[in-house]
């Protein structure tokens, strides 16, 4: 699994349930990564998109225990309340194919699942309430890649890539197959066309 994200100078990545910058290089680089792909989600960050609309042109799998299978049918989501649930959900999708995008804390839960992350590292302090962990501090994590500076609406950021020495694994409890991710993709795609 990998995990993309966005934070700024402590690591900081929202407050009052949004985002902290405006960045329109970084929206395009979390689009190139995530298109056609899986990616997961905790209930305020899906609250946190307009409309509380999931994203297009990707599975989406949001965790929330006291999640609403209408809204999930209306809106075009795979609701998952529990994490075992979630990892089923995951298990059987190639690891590449799944983002892990926010917000802190599915970014905490899922963390030791995950085998690369993509931080996007804004040089700025955005007086965030909410933060991802320093992957800097932590021994698993490596930086491997350090991007150019890139200047985006005033910011400069860089795209860095880190990798987790010692992944878990995790086991499905129940017997899924290879036609996981295209089931998943089949009832999303039915979802939207009957709404
Ligand atoms: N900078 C970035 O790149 C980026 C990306 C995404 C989001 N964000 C920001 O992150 C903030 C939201 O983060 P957040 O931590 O408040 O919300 P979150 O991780 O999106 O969602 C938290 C909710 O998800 C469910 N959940 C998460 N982990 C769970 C677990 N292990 N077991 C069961 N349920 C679990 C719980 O739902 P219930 O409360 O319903 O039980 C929990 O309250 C916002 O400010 C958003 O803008 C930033």
């Amino acid at each position: 699994m990998n995990l993309i994200v966005a934070v700024d100078k402590n690591w900081g990545i929202g407050k009052n349930n949004g985002l902290l910058f405006d960045l329109k290089a970084d929206m395009k680089h979390f689009v190139e990564h995530t298109r056609g792909k899986v990616v997961v989600m905790g209930a305020n960050t899906l609250r946190s998109l307009p409309n509380g609309m999931p994203l297009k042109n990707r599975v989406n799998i949001v965790l929330n225990p006291d999640g609403d299978i209408m809204d999930a049918i209306e809106k075009g989501y795979v609701l998952t309340t529990s994490l075992d649930e979630l990892l089923e959900q995951v298990h059987a999708v190639k690891d590449n194919e799944v983002y892990v995008i926010g917000g802190a804390m599915m970014y905490h839960t899922l963390l030791p699942y995950c085998h690369t992350a993509y931080i996007t590292k804004v040089d700025a302090d955005g007086e965030a309430t909410v933060f991802h962990d320093n992957l800097d501090k932590l021994d698993n994590w490596t930086c491997t890649e350090v991007g150019e500076p890139i200047d985006d609406n005033g910011y400069t950021i860089r795209f860095c890539t880190y990798k987790n020495a010692n992944p878990v694994e995790f086991e499905s409890t129940i017997d899924l197959n290879k036609e996981h991710l295209h089931t998943i993709r089949a009832e999303q795609a039915f979802l939207n066309r009957n709404k």
